[in-house]
């Protein structure tokens, strides 16, 4: 545990804080925060088709992935020791309606890729992501009546979609809608069904972001989005609001939480295992991911210190582990030594 009060320090030359960083030996002695292969979620995206890649241009080195290729990757993932993998479906815009109703289909591409997953590298764990958006004709993560984002209504198909992606195979949901109540309909149902160890990774405080950009590009929602989500996602401006949600979504049946997203936003990422003491993480979003590939690309920043520098950044913020699209490059890194 971190001291309350700073220890006092002695002054110039009795303390020289130098002397720690006089050599790599010391240095290395003297780090306070480790970053390594698990504290990483890796976000894929998945697609139709059989054997097949699409660049997302939005965001440089990041590809969208048929089920087999996105088997492969997860294969390569689990070698790389990477703990986890969190699956994100690029829909065709012919199977999204009003009513959402492909979010519960068993045959989904989702399902699909978390079975196909699960049988063939059982040790990573899976995670998904539990919105409407894929599904959604207007592009909102609720049902919308009337121009108007429902609630308990979103709730109820949510947990349909939820119960859907547990009986697949799926080790941690990510609800990520921000509708009221819905970590505790999920929980619920979860124990009814006998999904007794499935664990929920709730993005607890999700806030109303331009970060997420290119992430729309990559599973094809920004052309459907009409307006924005201001109504569930939260003012970039509120601190205290996100430890409300927080403790609601506990008090509800979380098992981890997460902030999101991450590097603007690490304030409420220290706030969170401050006042918690929970499995915390952050999700470094795609805007965050872009931004540091187009710098480099440029030649204005080094991507590779920049990536793990960013990485250390939320676990010195008191971060369990990160999301984050570098995920097999940092492992890599970390791997070599
Ligand atoms: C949708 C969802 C979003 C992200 C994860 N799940 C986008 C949104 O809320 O519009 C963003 C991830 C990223 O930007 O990397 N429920």
């Amino acid at each position: 545990m971190r001291p309350t009060l700073p220890p006092p320090v002695a002054p110039h030359p009795t303390t020289r804080l130098r002397r720690l960083r006089s050599s790599d030996a010391l240095r290395r002695l003297a780090q306070e925060t480790v970053l390594t292969t698990n504290d990483l979620i890796w976000p894929i995206f998945v697609m139709d088709g059989e054997d097949m890649t699409t660049p997302v241009p939005s965001m440089p080195g990041v590809e969208r992935m048929s089920v087999d290729r996105a088997v492969q990757a997860a294969r390569m993932a689990a070698g790389l020791n990477i703990p986890a993998i969190c699956i994100f479906p690029y829909t065709d815009p012919a199977l999204k309606t009003d009513g959402c109703e492909e979010a519960w289909n068993p045959d989904n591409l989702s399902n699909r890729a978390i079975r196909a997953i699960k049988a063939a590298v059982p040790e990573i764990a899976v995670m998904t992501d539990v919105a409407l958006d894929p599904y959604n004709a207007n592009g909102h993560d609720g049902i919308v009546r009337d121009g108007v984002i429902v609630n308990d209504e979103s709730v109820q198909a949510l947990v349909k979609m939820a119960l859907a992606q547990a009986a697949a195979g799926a080790d941690i949901l990510g609800p990520s809608d921000m509708m009221d109540g819905r970590i505790g309909a999920m929980r619920s149902a979860l124990e009814a069904a006998g999904h007794t160890d499935v664990t929920i990774l709730s993005y607890a405080a999700k806030y109303a972001s331009a970060y997420y950009g290119p992430f729309r590009d990559a599973v094809g929602a920004s052309g459907a989005l009409k307006g924005d989500k201001k109504t569930y996602q939260m003012n970039p401006a509120n601190g205290d609001e996100a430890l409300r949600h927080i403790q609601r979504d506990l008090m509800e049946g979380a098992d981890m939480v997460m902030v999101k997203p991450g590097q603007a936003y690490l304030d409420i990422c220290f706030r969170v295992k401050d006042a918690f003491g929970v499995p915390t993480y952050a999700y470094q979003v795609s805007g965050e991911y872009a931004m540091i590939m187009a710098a480099a690309e440029q030649g204005w920043i080094n991507e590779e210190a920049v990536m793990v520098e960013s990485l250390m950044a939320f676990k010195r913020a008191g971060c369990d582990g990160i999301l984050t699209y570098f995920a097999p490059r940092v492992a890599k890194l970390l791997q070599a030594g």
